[in-house]
């Protein structure tokens, strides 16, 4: 790893900025994610948002991250409340995953009409047909330029559909894991374009490749 954890990791100066501006979310949109809705209660009330940034960290202890953007109303709510879950979304899911991003009506962003339960630690909502939640408190958060990055020890963790496909997202767009999809051929730089989409069949959905 080159450059420092304020800096650029490659490029210098005009370059770097250049391509942070005109390449960064697409490149980063190349990277598949699963999706998941993060929950908190606070002052009263749940909070939730869409998160593509989970990632696994740690086995002992136990911890996992995701990142959150400062200015997203959920960022001071989970901040605040030190307490959070994550429910891991099916490929049926990509309604609560607009729901919970803001895509959806302002109104339809509560959890009026949606099945769920509370963590039984956390009291964090727990999404009904999630593929698997994680209760977390937060064990340490650091700054990410616009986003914070939060670090979670998981205090609970359940499987809620096992055979369950997960909602995937990649190039700006909901995926999913088709088991009867053939397996990609091999790239032959020789004969292939450099720049040829694979082949989807799922419907595009309005959003730019990288979501935040
Ligand atoms: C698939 C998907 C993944 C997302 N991942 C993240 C993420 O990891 N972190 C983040 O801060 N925002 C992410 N967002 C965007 C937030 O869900 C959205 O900006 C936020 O809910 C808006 O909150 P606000 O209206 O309160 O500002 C994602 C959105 C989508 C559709």
């Amino acid at each position: 790893m080159t450059g420092s954890a304020r800096g650029p990791v490659t490029g210098v100066g005009r370059h770097a900025e250049r391509l942070a501006a005109d390449s960064f979310k697409d490149v980063m949109g190349r990277f598949p994610t699963g999706v998941v809705v993060v929950t908190t209660r606070w002052r009263g009330g749940h909070q939730a948002m869409t998160a593509s940034s989970l990632t696994s960290v740690s086995l002992e202890p136990p911890l996992v991250l995701f990142c959150v953007e400062r200015r997203a109303s959920f960022h001071d709510a989970v901040l605040g409340a030190g307490a959070w879950a994550v429910s891991m979304l099916s490929e049926e899911q990509s309604t609560m995953s607009d729901r919970f991003a803001g895509r959806a009506s302002r109104t339809r962003r509560d959890f009026v009409g949606l099945e769920h339960s509370h963590g039984r630690i956390t009291g964090a909502a727990l999404l009904r047909g999630a593929l698997a939640t994680v209760e977390c408190r937060t064990w340490a958060t650091y700054p990410g330029g616009d986003h914070t990055i939060v670090v979670g020890r998981v205090l609970a963790a359940s499987v809620g559909r096992p055979d369950g496909r997960p909602l995937t997202y990649w190039r700006g767009r909901y995926r999913s894991l088709n088991p009867t999809d053939p397996a990609p051929r091999p790239h032959n730089p020789d004969n292939d374009p450099p720049t040829a989409d694979p082949p989807t069949a799922d419907p595009p959905t309005a959003g730019p490749a990288s979501p935040h």
